[in-house]
């Protein structure tokens, strides 16, 4: 059981930086997930804590154990890979067995590490099987055990579930979720996709060209994203952004406004603002074409351009003050490609930015959630 901390830590390739100052602690037993655009740098850090990097400067620390410069084998930690590599002419229980016999550890304690193991991933039907007579799933399950029998401090994963077909990884996603609950051993885990961060992490750490954007639980990072990347970067589809004027005290949403009194000015600092970056979740737009008045509501006016519907739900593509963008409705909403209509959108569901830094002008973040 341990803490990893990450002091100022720099990675460089010769001289490219991929990895800028980064400062964290991953707390005992937590579940942090790493995510993040490919090459911003989330594999390099992950590589720094088990050993397979060097670190350019700062410290890292397992515990109170500053780790730079620990051998890989004596770090008490254990990294399941995209590419699990198994041993292809080792049976399953062998392929979990070998790195503790490595360790000359006694054969009846392997035993019972590798049956424990086995159990907790539901495959001991399996341990006569060589892994090309493996599913994906199975396959990736013996991997995991070959890190559990480990009893490492730290899990570290790098992408396990990406060789695997969408609807398998929604299953091993929840695997290794009850596998942490479990186990409750620190874990922390590299993924490029927003999803498996929202749904997995007790913590999602975001990361853009080597630098960390933004820490928080998954609801924090969705409500108060802190720039216009994280908000763009974490939901489904992705949140809508129009940049605007700001005209007498307002928003002007092209006929439509939004003022600052009230709602907008206790949640945003918009002063001596000439625009902004205006953004809102397409899941908080919703069409209403009565005339009602509301002053908790904001409103813009739009033309349908396409509507794509999955089912439960419809993706409405619509055209408002001259941008695109994307409406989440139910597919029960009557409505077709040419209609003009209003958007409506509650005050307390908007985003506003900064147009040159892009960062929040949020004043303040309500409790973590
Ligand atoms: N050994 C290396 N030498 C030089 N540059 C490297 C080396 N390893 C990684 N890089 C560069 O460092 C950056 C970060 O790489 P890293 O593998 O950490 O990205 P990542 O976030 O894991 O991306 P992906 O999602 O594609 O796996 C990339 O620009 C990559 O090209
Ligand atoms: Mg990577």
């Amino acid at each position: 059981m341990a803490s990893v901390t990450f002091e100022h830590v720099y990675k460089r390739f010769d001289d490219t930086a991929v990895v800028n100052d980064f400062n964290f602690t991953i707390d005992d037993r937590e579940f942090v997930v790493i995510v993040g655009p490919s090459g911003c740098g989330k594999s390099t850090t992950l590589r720094m804590v088990a050993g397979l990097e060097s670190i350019s400067s700062g410290i890292i620390r397992i515990g109170d154990r500053v780790i730079n410069d620990v051998s890989p084998k004596d770090r008490d930690i254990a990294m399941v890979f995209q590419n699990y590599a198994l041993y292809p002419h080792m049976n399953v229980y062998r392929n979990m067995a070998f790195g503790l016999q490595l360790r000359k550890l006694p054969g009846p304690e392997i035993d019972h590490r590798v049956r424990k193991a086995s159990q907790i991933l539901g495959i001991e039907e399996l341990m006569e099987r060589k892994p090309k007579q493996l599913s994906g799933g199975q396959r990736q399950r013996v991997a995991v055990g070959r890190a559990i029998v480990r009893e490492p401090a730290v899990f570290l994963f790098d992408e396990p579930l990406s060789n695997l077909d969408a609807k398998l990884r929604v299953q091993m996603r929840a695997e290794i979720k009850k596998l942490h609950d479990q186990l409750k051993t620190t874990m922390m885990y590299v993924t490029h996709d927003q999803v498996e961060a929202m749904t997995m992490g007790d913590r999602i750490v975001i990361l853009k060209g080597g630098y960390l954007q933004q820490a928080g639980s998954p609801m924090t990072v969705y409500r108060y994203p802190e720039n216009v990347f994280v908000a763009g970067f974490i939901g489904s589809p992705s949140m809508n952004f129009i940049q605007r004027p700001i005209v007498g005290g307002a928003i002007d949403l092209d006929g439509h406004s939004v003022a600052f009194d009230g709602i907008v000015s206790d949640l945003f600092d918009l002063d001596g603002r000439a625009s902004c970056i205006f953004g809102i979740r397409p899941e908080d737009l919703v069409i209403r074409n009565d005339s009602m008045a509301d002053n908790a509501f904001g409103r813009m006016t739009g033309r349908v351009e396409l509507v794509e519907t999955t089912g439960s739900e419809s993706l409405v593509h619509i055209v408002a003050c001259g941008e695109g963008l994307v409406a989440r409705l139910s597919s029960e909403v009557s409505i077709q490609a040419g209609e003009s209509v209003t958007l409506s959108f509650p005050l307390k569901k908007i985003h506003l930015f900064d147009p040159i830094s892009e960062k929040s002008l949020r004043k303040r973040v309500e409790n973590e959630l």
